[in-house]
């Protein structure tokens, strides 16, 4: 075995261990990747050399034909749960009674209760050896091929002196950002989407197909161990714990240790309900250990579960109640959603009586008809959402899209192959005019800077402004006469709209908000037919001929501008006096990145308008979405599925430092 071979393992380890274990990386993927082909092109030419705890390991398994069962030498056990601070306390002095003790004389070990799966994973001499599920606490299964996979599960304990078996037992979860985007990724592809993140880690685990878990971003934290035969003579739960860090193991965040009165339960639990919020994982409560093993022995078990720990839960985020009815609400783009009325349910620590259903597909999906029972999910501080149909009520009704905007009466419509149902009653539809007028008034569109959100919603509800036409008939005693406002302040509304009177046809077509019309295809539009009349007249034909305007676009186009009503709207802006001068459609002037299609993704130390100006001003052109015909992605930190799409095509990828090196000298 090559030296060379032997420090690329231990190179790779030691990085995986700074990113996966730590959250420190301390290189870039790049040298990463490099590191590790050099260490595959290795094992190709000598396949006798590759040892167990070689990254190449992790992946490389091939699917299992079936889950070997596992019998756990030292049972697996659960935890009895406790629902208030009452039930907690009594618990530990119930314990400390029997220990002919009082409870604030207990040393208690508190831990986020993670919510995933129960994993105990086997060292032999610093080895990994084989991982298996809980099971039944006797019998599990073996899950070896995927826990491999997870990057901070190591394969070698970082030791010298190795014990000669260990078991760490501790809990599987999947990310939240993880779990969103792999849901994400599922709609995307009309794919099965989970429920929630523990449904994720629990489905990913198992699968036979090893490469389905190393796709998936999985992590494991110890809370404890099994068996043991090593050197050293444990005296606490917390000592273990350490231990557990210094082999390599992540260490579960936010733990502390106390003295178990009332107080202390207390104000745990107050400090881990605002703690769990910013975790990066979902918790469903916090267990409490007596940290003195001695004690513990002492105390032993009873059934399943041992009486020296308790969980204490946070309130249940999943119930089961009625679909009394469904409802469609007009949304400020004009898209119809379907919300669930429901018999009004305890959930998660609030009354919960409606439910978003996203989309008539996602009520198809789950087979869902009024009169039904539902189970009601929460998770973290998202919506409530219905999860599944537990049982299909007596009567049932079928859930049947409207024919009309229940708004405006106009027709309802949806455009092949999305999921959304729309109202046809563009700018004339109350339930968008206040979003219309804001996207018509703002800073990217007409910039008319005095007439804010607040203003506009205030105006609209008392049916000062209608539509966007409104705008320009407003009087100074409309808005002075308002809360808040005075003649000073309506007198600089009226500015600023007379301001932006002077504006440019592209920015105009935009600022109608036609569904689908953005900043980059209304000033394509603009170019193209160079005036507002030409565009108003254009057919479905002649709009497919502009660059970058596809068939959908164009449809939309051509439908708004055969509504009478949307005519007469622009009509009278026009007649406001809201003037642009035509395009003269000469070709933008010679620059660098000219024909160049960017994408710009993340977070970046600046708003993504910087770098759009920036690029623009180059020649470039910057899309929403990655293709193949992108020239390259600008990504900042925690990009997401356009940097993999990126990656997956070949496109260049650009960080932000890069990127200032070669634009921003
Ligand atoms: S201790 C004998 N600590 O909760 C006690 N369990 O409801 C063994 N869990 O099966 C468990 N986080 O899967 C412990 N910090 C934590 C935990 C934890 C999550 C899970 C574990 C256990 C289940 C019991």
């Amino acid at each position: 075995m090559s030296p060379r071979y032997q420090q690329l393992i231990t190179t790779l380890n030691q990085w995986n261990y700074e990113y996966y274990v730590l959250d420190n990386p301390t290189v870039a993927d790049a040298r990463y990747d490099q590191a590790f082909q050099e260490l595959l092109a290795i094992e190709a030419g000598h396949p006798d050399w590759v040892t167990p705890d070689s990254p190449s390991q992790r992946v490389g398994a091939q699917p299992i034909d079936e889950f070997r069962k596992i019998e756990h030498r030292v049972k697996m056990l659960s935890l009895a749960n406790a629902f208030s601070l009452e039930e907690t306390y009594q618990f530990f002095e119930k314990a400390a009674k029997e220990l002919d003790k009082a409870a604030d004389e207990l040393a208690v070990f508190a831990e986020p209760k993670l919510d995933g799966l129960a994993i105990t994973i086997h060292y032999d001499h610093g080895l990994f050896s084989y991982a298996a599920t809980r099971g039944d606490g006797q019998i599990g299964e073996d899950v070896s091929h995927n826990i491999k996979t997870i990057r901070s599960v190591p394969l070698k304990l970082t030791t010298d002196a190795p014990p000669a078996k260990l078991e760490v037992r501790g809990e599987v979860f999947m990310p939240k950002t993880a779990f969103a985007k792999l849901n994400r990724l599922a709609e995307e592809n009309n794919g099965k989407t989970f429920v929630n993140p523990r449904n994720a880690a629990a489905g990913t685990i198992r699968q036979m197909d090893p490469k389905i878990a190393a796709g998936r971003d999985l992590r494991f934290i110890p809370y404890g161990i099994g068996e043991y035969q090593g050197g050293h003579d444990f005296t606490a739960h917390s000592e273990i714990l350490a231990y557990l860090a210094g082999l390599g193991f992540r260490k579960n965040a936010h733990c502390y240790r106390f003295l178990g009165s009332l107080a202390e339960f207390t104000q745990n639990y107050a400090l881990m309900e605002q703690a769990r919020e910013g975790l990066p994982m979902e918790i469903d409560g916090i267990v409490y250990k007596i940290d003195s093993l001695a004690l513990q022995n002492a105390l032993g078990f009873i059934a399943r579960s041992p009486k020296w720990a308790v969980a204490r839960k946070f309130p249940a985020q999943q119930m089961v109640t009625q679909l009394l009815d469904v409802d469609f609400q007009v949304g400020r783009t004009g898209v119809l959603t379907p919300v669930a009325r429901l018999e009004p349910v305890f959930v998660g620590g609030v009354t919960v009586s409606n439910a978003t259903l996203h989309n008539m597909d996602e009520i198809e999906r789950l087979g869902l008809c009024i009169g039904d029972s539902v189970e009601i999910q929460r998770a973290g501080d998202v919506i409530p959402k219905i999860s599944r149909v537990v049982a299909e009520g007596g009567e049932r009704k079928p859930v049947i899209m409207l024919p009309n905007c229940p708004v405006c009466g106009a027709a309802v419509e949806r455009t092949p192959g999305q999921a959304a149902f729309r109202c046809s009653g563009g700018l004339s539809c109350p339930a968008q005019g206040a979003e219309r007028i804001r996207h018509y008034a703002s800073r990217k569109c007409m910039n008319i800077v005095n007439l804010g959100t607040k203003l506009i919603e205030v105006l609209y509800s008392k049916g000062v402004l209608r539509t966007i036409a409104d705008i320009y008939t407003l009087k100074a005693s409309d808005i002075a006469d308002l809360d808040g406002q005075g003649e000073k302040s309506a007198q600089n509304v009226l500015d600023s709209i007379n301001v932006s009177k002077a504006t440019r046809l592209g920015t105009f077509i935009a600022a109608l908000g036609i569904h689908e019309i953005g900043e980059e295809s209304a000033k394509a539009v603009a170019r193209h037919f160079k005036n507002y009349p030409a565009i108003a007249n254009a057919t479905f034909e002649e709009l497919l001929q502009v660059p970058d305007i596809g068939p959908v676009m164009a449809k939309n186009i051509v439908d708004f501008f055969a509504d009478a009503k949307n005519i007469a709207i622009v009509q009278a802006i026009i007649d406001a006096g809201v003037t642009w001068p035509d395009e003269d459609g000469a070709p933008p002037q010679a620059q660098p990145l000219a024909g160049q299609t960017w994408v710009i993704t993340g977070t970046l130390s600046m708003p993504r308008d910087h770098f759009k100006t920036l690029l623009e001003s180059l020649g470039a052109k910057v899309s929403g979405s990655v293709s193949k015909k992108t020239t390259c992605v600008l990504a900042g930190a925690d990009a997401g599925s356009k940097l993999d799409k990126a990656e997956a095509l070949g496109v260049k990828v650009l960080d932000e430092a890069q990127f200032k090196l070669q634009f921003e000298s």
